[in-house]
C-alpha cells in the first residue's frame, strides 16, 4: 500500500463538488486516513507550494488557495500516487482526458478542482504539512 495527498481545491468545494469527488475516492479503491475541511492562510498556502514560488504563476495561486474553504485528504490504495494523478487528470483541463475529475470539474489551469502529490517524498512531506500522526487513522 501506498500514500497520496489529495486536496479538493476552493473552486470545487465552492461548486459544491466535494460530495462526488469524496464519492469518486472511494469507488476508485482509494482508502482515507485522514480528512478536514480548511481555509488556509496565504501563508499555508505559500508553505505548501513552495516548490513553485519562482513561478509566475504563483502569487495568483496563493491568492486562488486561500480563497475559501479546501478539503485536504490522506489518500491509501495500492500505487497510490499515480492511480491519483491518472483519476484527476492534466494540469490543464482543456488537456485531461474524459472522465477525469478535472476534466469534470475544473474550470481552468489554475482553479482546476484538485490536487495530487506527484512522488513519494513530496507525498509524505504534504502529508506531514497538513496532518499529525494522531489525525492518520
Ligand atoms: P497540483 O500540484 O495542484 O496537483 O497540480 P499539478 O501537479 O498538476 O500542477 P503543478 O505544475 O504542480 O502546478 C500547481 C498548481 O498551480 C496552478 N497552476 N497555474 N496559471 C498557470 O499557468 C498555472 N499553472 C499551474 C494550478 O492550480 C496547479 O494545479
Ligand atoms: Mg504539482
Amino acid at each position: 500500500m501506498e500514500r497520496t495527498f489529495a486536496i479538493i481545491k476552493p473552486d470545487a468545494v465552492a461548486k459544491k463538488a466535494t460530495g462526488p469527488i469524496l464519492d469518486r475516492i472511494e469507488k476508485e479503491g482509494f482508502g482515507i486516513l485522514g480528512m478536514r475541511l480548511v481555509h488556509m492562510s496565504r501563508a499555508d498556502a505559500e508553505g505548501f507550494y513552495a516548490v513553485h514560488r519562482e513561478r509566475p504563476f504563483f502569487g495568483d495561486l496563493v491568492n486562488f488557495m486561500s480563497s475559501g474553504p479546501a478539503v485536504v485528504l490522506a489518500l491509501e490504495a495500492d500505487r497510490a500516487i499515480a492511480r491519483w494523478r491518472e483519476v484527476i487528470g492534466a494540469t490543464n483541463p482543456e488537456q485531461a482526458a474524459d472522465g477525469t475529475i478535472r476534466k469534470q470539474y475544473a474550470t481552468d489551469i489554475e482553479k482546476n478542482a484538485v490536487h495530487g502529490s506527484d512522488a513519494p517524498e513530496t507525498a509524505a512531506v504534504e502529508i506531514a504539512y497538513w496532518f499529525r500522526d494522531v489525525e492518520l487513522v
